[in-house]
């Protein structure tokens, strides 16, 4: 039978590991899985709580990593990643990776140089700007990868224009949107917008942690006088990542956004109480990947404070604006969405709640 490893280590892999674990219990465990943590991303709000809402069991293996620079983290998940396959009785038929972090990399590349299978789940996407870590960890994860597994229409492509033989490739959708449609009930039923006195359609919702967007002073002062004209149309809601906190308050930022009453700041937040927050919103501010995607299949407009996306099914058949550095775009974009209804996605294909059972089949039909 053999066992399947799966990796996840920073908090946009948790929704994407979940649905494909539910997804092999129900078929009776047709191989037999381990978790491995690597501890990329360790706070409660960052990783615990997602265990906990998502429904995730605890990690079998905790490699503890924590936060570095990009070569030594990558370097420790690979040192630790490997240490942990040596340990092993059995070999395993294959390691199964998500996403683009750091982590999905690293482990996509020990067990490539050790003979093992790996699988991609989110295969093929490309934003084309190497500037971005990830893309290189996407890059460097589908060329050593044996079964790519894409999310939406570009992926496909991107990997047929690279070279990559057909027999590696599948179209199984969005394993992301799996979550959102098994936790939506869950979420609608915490009222998190109503606890925080707003109504629905009422107010923006606000995340930004991209290096481009808030190591860069002059950038991230510019945004933070972005969001009090934000404040000034609508009540913002902003969970600020911890990477965010350090630089605004290292800035003396924080300050400022606290001084303005329309502006409610939190730690990051649950999955449920994010997706609330979300479907409720009159317009998502982002530098996400994610929220891209979950924005287009909610409706719910999204402006996209990047240059490029590795997502362009948001733009072209979705609710997505990308507006690139220009915060005056970003302003026309508030304007737009301030008079108008909610916006309207088209539907996708393989955004439908049930990506995580293709993607066990692919399993099944490669590695059995
Ligand atoms: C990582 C991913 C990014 C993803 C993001 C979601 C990479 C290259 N980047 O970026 O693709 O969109 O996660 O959050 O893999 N920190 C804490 N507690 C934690 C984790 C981090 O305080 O649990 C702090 C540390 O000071 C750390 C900083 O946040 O240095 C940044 O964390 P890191 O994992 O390096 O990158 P992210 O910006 O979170």
């Amino acid at each position: 039978m053999g066992s399947l490893v799966f990796v996840a280590g920073a908090r946009p892999n948790f929704m994407k590991v979940a649905p494909v674990l539910r997804a092999l219990a129900r078929r009776g465990r047709p191989f037999a899985d381990v978790l491995v943590h690597t501890g990329q991303h360790y706070d409660f709000e960052m990783s615990g709580v997602f265990f906990e809402q998502l429904g995730i069991r605890a990690p079998d293996v905790s490699l503890e990593v924590g936060s570095a620079s990009h070569g030594v983290q990558t370097g420790r998940i690979m040192a630790s990643f490997e240490e942990y396959l040596a340990t092993r009785d059995e070999r395993p038929r294959g390691i199964v990776v998500v996403g683009d972090v750091n982590s999905t990399m690293a482990c996509a590349l020990v067990g490539a140089k050790l003979g093992i299978s790996v699988a991609h789940v989110e295969a093929g996407l490309r934003s084309f700007d190497r500037a971005m870590p990830e893309e290189i960890n996407r890059v460097v994860t589908d060329a050593v990868a044996d079964l790519l597994l894409v999310s939406e229409p570009a992926g496909m492509a991107n990997l047929t224009r690279e070279g990559i033989a057909a027999e590696r490739i599948r179209y199984v959708g969005n394993v992301m949107i799996d979550s959102l449609v098994e936790q939506l009930p869950a979420a609608r039923a915490l009222e998190s917008a109503g606890r925080l006195g707003l109504g629905r359609g009422e107010y923006a919702l606000v995340t930004l942690h991209r290096p481009s967007n808030v190591d860069d002073p002059a950038r991230l002062g510019e945004l933070v006088r972005f969001l009090g004209r934000l404040a000034a149309r609508m009540p913002v809601v902003f969970p600020v990542h911890p990477r965010t906190q350090a630089k605004l308050v290292e800035l003396g930022l924080h300050a400022q956004l606290e001084a303005s009453p329309a502006i409610r700041l939190s730690p990051p937040l649950g999955y449920r109480e994010f997706l609330g927050l979300m479907e409720g919103a009159r317009v998502v501010v982002s530098d996400s990947g994610g929220i891209q995607e979950e924005t287009t299949f909610l409706g719910i407009p999204c402006i996209t404070l990047r240059t490029s996306t590795e997502r362009p099914i948001t733009v072209s058949h979705g609710t997505n604006m990308l507006v690139g550095e220009d915060l005056e775009a970003a302003w026309s974009a508030v304007e737009r969405v301030s008079r108008g209804n909610r916006a309207r996605a088209e539907p996708i294909d393989g955004w439908d709640g049930h990506a995580a059972d293709r993607v066990v089949d692919a399993l099944i039909s490669a590695w059995r």
